[in-house]
Parts: structure tokens; C-alpha cells; sequence
């Protein structure tokens, strides 16, 4: 007999559509893992700026990827010794890593490791190819989207108060040229998975789209 598969949520959508907050809230109220697939793809183009790979250099940072030094506790996030939870939140970093995340090979050198993280009781797994890529088979996927000004203003809120200097319409075009590059590249473009719960939170509270959320887990779990 087949072992049943632990059960993923995945939830995808473009930048700051709230999704990390959503799926992380979502996680510790069941009880599950939680992978923040970005954080990936970040710390992978924080070696690369580290290290002065051009980031456009598809071996070595696929070699970066593939031996990524990294551990996660709780919310800390370290690459080797060295803590750099707030240094892969930077946009310099966030934008580099929507450059790297075009390369095919990178993303390949990646896939072992977001797999890993599915474990008992269960994964929810944020991202932008969560649904369509890695995770196929999640019991339930949902996109998550919210427009552009939603998402400046929230992006532009976290920056303030982690003590980061930050101008809205810099976000809105960064946020926006960013968008582009996921949706229009060929390796696993963002775009929301078939059978996918479309969620757009704009004028929505986290609380709000948490709860949203956990009504179609119940509702498919039943
Ligand atoms: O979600 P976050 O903004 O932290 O992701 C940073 C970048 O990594 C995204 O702009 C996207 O290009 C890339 N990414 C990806 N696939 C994922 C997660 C992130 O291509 N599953």
C-alpha cells in the first residue's frame, strides 16, 4: 500500500502580496512546517553579491545554490556562521534574487532543498512556483495577489520599521519591474496553479486572509 503524502498548502503570488506573513500565520496555527521558498533564492544572491559573482553567471551560482550553507531556526536565518536574516531582506538583495531566479540551472540546484522541507504533520510552502513546480500535488494552492499600491505601501511599511530607508514610488517600480521578470520568464513563471484558490488581498487585514485560508483547508480537508 502507498504511504499517504504529507500534506503541503502552497501559496504563491508576486511580490509583498502578503504571502510570507499569510503562510507562516497559517503554519503555526496547524501545527506545520513552514518553507519560505524565497529565502532560498535570497540567500543564493546574497552569496553571489558576497562573493562578486556577476549575476548573470549561470554555473557558478547553480554551484552556489546547490551547496547553499544555510540553517533556519525559527525565524533566524544564517549562512555559514553568520546571521543574515535582515541582510537577505534588503531590496538590493530581493532584486538580485529575481535576477538569478531566471536561470534554469539555479532554479534545478534548488529544488532538493525546498523538498526537504516537507515533513510531518504537514508544509505550507510560500513561494512563486510552489503549486505549479515543486510542490504539484499540495492538497491545496492558493494565489494570493493584491495591487501594486497595496503592495508599495506594505513593503515600504517593513522596510520603515526594520530601520530601512525607502521612497514608494522607488517600490512601486521596483516592485513592478519585478513582477514582470517573474511572470515573463520561461523557468517556471508566476502565474497561479491549476485548480488554484485566487486570493486578492488588498483591502484585506492577515487576519483576514489567514482566516480565508484556513476555511478552504477545513473545507478540503472534510
Ligand atoms: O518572495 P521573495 O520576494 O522573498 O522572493 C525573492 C525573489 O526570488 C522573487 O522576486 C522571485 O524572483 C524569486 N523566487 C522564485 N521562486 C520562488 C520564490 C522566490 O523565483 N519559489
Amino acid at each position: 500500500m502507498s504511504q499517504p503524502r504529507i500534506p503541503v498548502i502552497a501559496i504563491d503570488g508576486p511580490t509583498a502580496s502578503g504571502k510570507g506573513t499569510v503562510a507562516q500565520r497559517v503554519a503555526q496555527q496547524l501545527g506545520w512546517h513552514y518553507l519560505d521558498s524565497g529565502a532560498l533564492y535570497r540567500l543564493t544572491a546574497l552569496s553571489a553579491l558576497r562573493s562578486n559573482t556577476q549575476l548573470s553567471d549561470q554555473e557558478r551560482i547553480a554551484a552556489l545554490a546547490a551547496t547553499l550553507p544555510c540553517s533556519f531556526s525559527g525565524a533566524a536565518v544564517r549562512l555559514s556562521d553568520l546571521d543574515v536574516t535582515e541582510a537577505i531582506r534588503a531590496e538590493e538583495v530581493g532584486n538580485a534574487a529575481s535576477k538569478i531566479a531566471v536561470l534554469p540551472a539555479v532554479r534545478q540546484a534548488l529544488v532538493g532543498l525546498q523538498l526537504s522541507f516537507r515533513r510531518a504533520p504537514g508544509l505550507v510552502a510560500d513561494g512563486r512556483d510552489m503549486g505549479t513546480v515543486i510542490f504539484p500535488d499540495a492538497s491545496l494552492k492558493i494565489f494570493l495577489t493584491a495591487s501594486v499600491e497595496a503592495r508599495a505601501q506594505r513593503r515600504y511599511k517593513q522596510l520603515i520599521d526594520k530601520g530601512f530607508s525607502a521612497s514608494i514610488t522607488d517600490l512601486s517600480r521596483d516592485l513592478e519591474e519585478r513582477d514582470a521578470r517573474d511572470a515573463q520568464r520561461a523557468a517556471a513563471p508566476l502565474r497561479p496553479a491549476e485548480g488554484a484558490f485566487v486570493l486578492d488581498t488588498s483591502g484585506m487585514s492577515a487576519d483576514q486572509a489567514v482566516a480565508q485560508v484556513l476555511r478552504w483547508h477545513a473545507q478540503i480537508s472534510a
